[in-house]
């Protein structure tokens, strides 16, 4: 898929679909972290480069107690379950957003599976992890000044300048991001990187997200006329 190398998604549902079934909410996560396995496993297979999940978010910390930690298990349940096939894959793992506040196993558990996979060449599947777009830009301000200071950047900088400095420095612009389960907000999620990705706000809950969906909204993506400001 050469013009969707990198896609997005806002997995958003888990709750509301385990609630509707009268489950605890905690049991939506646990499905939706088989989705995410059946959805990078769709996309790698489509040939699309990165894949970036957003997994949790600098907000989520307000959630319940109990909530947050079994989100913070979920790396675990994750990994263990799907390791060996990311491996045969080729799928290599990356993650955005800050690791300091991720409990020490949860984190632990996240930079093994980074080290294993980083010499894989197939898909990167990108965890945004106690990720937030607001907070990414102000670390990438705070490190920009000090080098500054430390005469390693000139004062001046342009666009591509700070994209340098942002957590998605090593990956290519996001062609598309989906946000599933019917909200139409951003949340938080790579705010400066979607000045001109593609969006798309589908019904589904993430529990519900299907490869074959996943395919279908790829192929919708490639008929929209991208502009980028200009005239075709
Ligand atoms: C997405 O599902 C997972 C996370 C945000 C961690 P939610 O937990 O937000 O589910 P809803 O939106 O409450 O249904
Ligand atoms: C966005 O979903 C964050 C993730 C999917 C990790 P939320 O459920 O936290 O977003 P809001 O609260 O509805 O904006
Ligand atoms: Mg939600």
């Amino acid at each position: 898929m050469e013009q969707l190398q990198h896609v997005a998604i806002i997995m958003d549902g888990n709750g509301r679909w385990a609630k509707a079934k009268g489950l605890p909410r905690t049991q939506g996560h646990f499905v939706g972290v088989d989705n995410v396995r059946n959805i990078a496993i769709k996309a790698n297979d489509m040939g699309i480069k990165v894949l970036t999940v957003y997994a949790f978010s600098t907000e989520n910390w307000k959630r319940p107690l109990e909530e947050v930690s079994y989100l913070m298990k979920l790396p675990a349940i994750f990994f263990d379950k799907f390791m060996k096939e990311l491996m045969e894959k080729n799928i290599r793992i990356k993650m955005i957003g800050e690791m300091e506040q991720i409990p020490k196993d949860t984190a632990k558990i996240l930079q093994r599976a980074i080290d294993k996979t980083a010499n894989n060449t197939g898909m990167i599947l990108n965890f945004a992890m106690n990720y937030g777009s607001h907070r990414e830009m102000i670390l990438a301000i705070n490190h920009y000044a000090k080098d500054v200071l430390e005469n390693k950047a000139s004062l001046n900088i342009d666009e591509k300048g700070f994209e340098k400095y942002l957590m998605t420095s090593d990956l290519p612009p996001v062609d598309l991001m989906i946000r599933t389960s019917g909200e139409q907000r951003i949340s938080n999620f790579l705010l400066w990187q979607i000045a001109y990705t593609e969006l798309m706000f589908v019904d589904e809950p993430w529990p519900e997200f299907t490869p074959e969906k996943f395919e279908g909204y790829c192929h919708d993506f490639l008929k929209r006329d991208r502009r980028y400001g200009g005239l075709k």
